[in-house]
């Protein structure tokens, strides 16, 4: 695990979007792990910025999204779909065909899942996984104790996820209670993770994704035991973890 720690939300931003271009860089055909939320938002910015200015290309890449809300329309503006469009696709010169987003209306989640596996196994894997973390620990939308072998499925929302959310949405009764996601196993197969974290409310949880126990209740716990993962934080994210001993330990 290595960790970085930069002084705010524009450098956490920044330090994310150099991770990915360099991927691209190294392999024009990457295929990448998206997160929604408000922590890559930054990062999706820079990422147009470096594109514009002609450093990256997305005509080859191929993106897998974690999660989206069942029951939403991909139209509807609190959707998954339409938080990337909006905010990444409709920028870059990505390939349509490229695009996978979990299809939270499909009539069989189930099937639907099992495809989304299919699929990304097709593509060759996830080479590059961006993930946000909730204040109780999960990763996609895999809640506490949620088995760690598990892959692609239908998720209940916890109530600190819905009540969280809300902000997004005019009223919290109009927060979905159900989604579907890359489980924990397909997340952990990912060969590169990086996990982006801002702010004071995230400190607690930082912490024990590091230095506590592996857990189901505290899901995002189990990237202790992935080879390639990077921990990008601004300082408040990081203020619970002591940065002296992290240096020693980790870098
Ligand atoms: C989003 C996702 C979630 C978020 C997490 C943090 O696709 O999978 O795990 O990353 O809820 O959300 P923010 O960034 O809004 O604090």
């Amino acid at each position: 695990m290595r960790i970085i720690c930069v002084d705010n939300y524009d450098q956490m931003s920044k330090k994310a979007a150099n991770i990915v271009a360099s991927q691209l860089i190294l392999k024009p055909d990457s295929v990448l792990g998206l997160a929604t939320g408000a922590t890559p938002l930054g990062m999706y910015k820079q990422l147009i910025k470096t594109y514009e200015e002609g450093h990256i290309d997305f005509e080859e890449v191929t993106t897998f999204n974690l999660d989206e809300y069942c029951d939403l329309n991909k139209e509807d503006e609190q959707s998954y779909y339409y938080y990337m469009y909006e905010n990444f696709f409709k920028h870059i010169n990505i390939n349509i065909k490229n695009l996978n987003i979990p299809n939270g209306r499909a009539m069989d989640i189930h099937k639907e899942s099992l495809e989304y596996e299919r699929k990304i196994r097709k593509s060759g894997g996830i080479d590059l996984q961006v993930l946000g973390i909730g204040r109780n620990g999960h990763i996609g939308f895999n809640e506490p104790d949620i088995k760690f072998e598990a892959l692609t499925h239908m998720v209940k929302l916890d109530e600190q996820t819905i009540e969280d959310n809300s902000r997004f949405f005019d009223s919290i009764k109009d927060v979905p209670t159900k989604a579907i996601s890359m489980g924990i196993k397909t997340i952990m197969h990912a060969k590169k993770i990086i996990l982006l974290a801002s702010g004071k409310e995230k400190a607690e949880v930082i912490y024990g994704a590091i230095y506590g126990k592996i857990t189901p209740e505290l899901p995002a716990s189990v990237l202790q035991l992935h080879p390639d993962v990077v921990f990008v934080m601004d300082k408040e994210a990081a203020s619970k973890l002591d940065l002296e001993k992290l240096k020693e330990e980790y870098l």
